[in-house]
C-alpha cells in the first residue's frame, strides 16, 4: 500500500508545476552520434563534462521535475567529486534511469525492430533503487513504412514494455512507458494517426494483463504527424488536434500524465505543437500533457557549447531557455517572440 502510494506521489509529481521531463539518457553510441556531428571528441570525459553542464544548469528545476540518465551517467560525479544523483536530488529533480538495452533487429521482420532488457532487469532496477532513483524508461520503437508495422512487432514490443513496466513497479520505480512511432517516410497525417492508435490501444491491453497501476505511470509517445518525407505537411492545430484526438481514444484516464517524445522535431517545432495542444484542448483533458524532450530541449544547447569550456555558461542559458519555454507551452503561455527575446 506504501508503495502504491509512492508511485503515485511520484508520477504526479513529474508532472506538476507545468514542469516536464529532461530527456539526457543517450546510450555513448548516440551520444557520440551527436557529439560527431560537431567535432566533440567522442570520450567519456567528453560526455561526462556535457551531462555535469546539463545538470549544473542554475535553476533547472523551475521548469524540469525530472531527468532521465544512462547507466553510465548514473555512477558519473561532478569534477569536485559529488555524484551526479546527488547534485540532481539537491537542486529537487528527480533522478531517472533508461533501463532498455536497445532495439534490436526482430527475427522474421526485417525492416523491425524489438527492444531488449528484460533478462536481469528486476536486479538491474534493485541496485538503481538503492541509489535514489525513483523512476525508469523503456523505448519501443515501431517504424511505419509500406507493410508495416506488423502485428508480431507492435504485439512483442507491447508486451516487453509492460513486463518492464511491472517490474518496475514491483521496485518501487515509476515506469515511463516510451512506444515511439517513428517520423521517417512519407506516411500521412490520417496513418501516423492509425498506427499510433493501434499501438497505444496494444500497449494498455498489455499494461492490463500484466497488472501495471496506471495511476503509478507515465506514457511517453510520439506527437501524431505526418512522415518526414510526406509531401502534404500539417498545420500546428491540424497536429494539435489529430494528437489529442487520437490519445483521447486510445489512453485511459486514470493515467496522470503524458509527456511527449521530440522524435527529431526542431525543438521550436515541438514546443509551439505542445502549445497548441494546451491551448485547444487542456481544459477538457483527464491527464497532464507534458514533454520528455531530448533533443528539443538538448540539442541547441549542445550547438552552442562544441565541447567549448568558455561556452559552458551560454549553452546553460539555451539549455534553460528551451526548458522554460516547454514549460510555457504547458500553459498555453508559449509565443514564438520568447525566442527572440532570448536572442536579444
Ligand atoms: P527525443 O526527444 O530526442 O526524441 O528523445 C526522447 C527520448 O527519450 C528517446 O528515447
Amino acid at each position: 500500500m506504501m508503495r502504491k502510494q509512492t508511485l503515485i506521489d511520484t508520477a504526479r509529481t513529474l508532472v506538476a508545476d507545468d514542469k516536464g521531463l529532461l530527456a539526457m539518457d543517450e546510450s555513448n553510441p548516440t551520444c557520440n552520434k551527436r557529439f560527431a556531428q560537431l567535432d566533440i571528441p567522442q570520450t567519456e570525459e567528453a560526455r561526462r563534462t556535457w551531462r555535469e553542464l546539463i545538470i549544473t544548469t542554475p535553476n533547472l528545476s523551475d521548469s524540469i521535475s525530472g531527468a532521465i540518465l544512462y547507466d553510465e551517467t548514473v555512477r558519473q560525479h561532478h569534477k569536485d567529486g559529488t555524484p551526479f544523483v546527488k547534485i540532481l536530488i539537491d537542486a529537487g529533480i528527480i533522478p531517472g534511469i533508461k533501463v532498455d538495452t536497445g532495439a534490436k533487429a526482430m527475427a522474421g521482420h526485417p525492416r523491425e525492430k524489438i527492444t531488449e532488457g528484460l533478462d536481469g532487469l528486476r536486479e538491474r532496477l534493485a541496485e538503481y533503487a538503492q541509489m535514489g532513483i525513483r523512476f525508469a524508461k523503456w523505448r519501443a520503437v515501431i517504424a511505419m513504412d509500406a507493410g508495416i508495422p506488423s502485428r508480431a512487432c507492435i504485439e512483442a514490443n507491447a508486451q516487453a514494455l509492460a513486463r518492464y513496466a511491472a517490474l518496475c513497479q514491483e521496485a518501487g520505480l515509476v515506469p515511463v512507458v516510451e512506444p515511439e512511432v517513428l517520423m521517417n517516410g512519407a506516411h500521412t497525417l490520417a496513418q501516423c494517426s492509425k498506427v499510433t492508435e493501434e499501438v497505444l490501444r496494444t500497449v494498455f491491453d498489455q499494461l492490463y494483463i500484466q497488472g501495471v497501476m496506471l495511476e503509478g505511470m507515465i506514457l511517453k509517445p510520439n506527437m501524431v504527424a505526418p512522415g518526414i518525407t510526406c509531401s502534404q505537411q500539417a498545420t500546428m492545430d491540424e497536429v494539435a488536434d489529430a494528437t489529442v484526438n487520437c490519445l483521447l481514444r486510445a489512453v485511459p484516464a486514470a493515467v496522470p500524465g503524458i509527456a511527449f517524445l521530440s522524435g527529431g522535431q526542431a525543438a521550436e517545432v515541438a514546443t509551439a505543437r505542445l502549445n497548441a495542444m494546451n491551448a485547444r484542448f487542456k481544459s477538457q483533458l483527464p491527464w497532464a500533457l507534458a514533454f520528455s524532450f531530448a533533443r528539443a530541449i538538448q540539442q541547441p544547447a549542445l550547438d552552442m557549447w562544441i565541447g567549448k569550456p568558455d561556452h559552458v555558461m551560454a549553452a546553460q542559458h539555451v539549455l534553460y531557455h528551451r526548458a522554460k519555454c516547454n514549460q510555457a507551452a504547458r500553459r498555453s503561455q508559449y509565443d514564438v517572440k520568447m525566442e527572440e527575446d532570448a536572442q536579444a
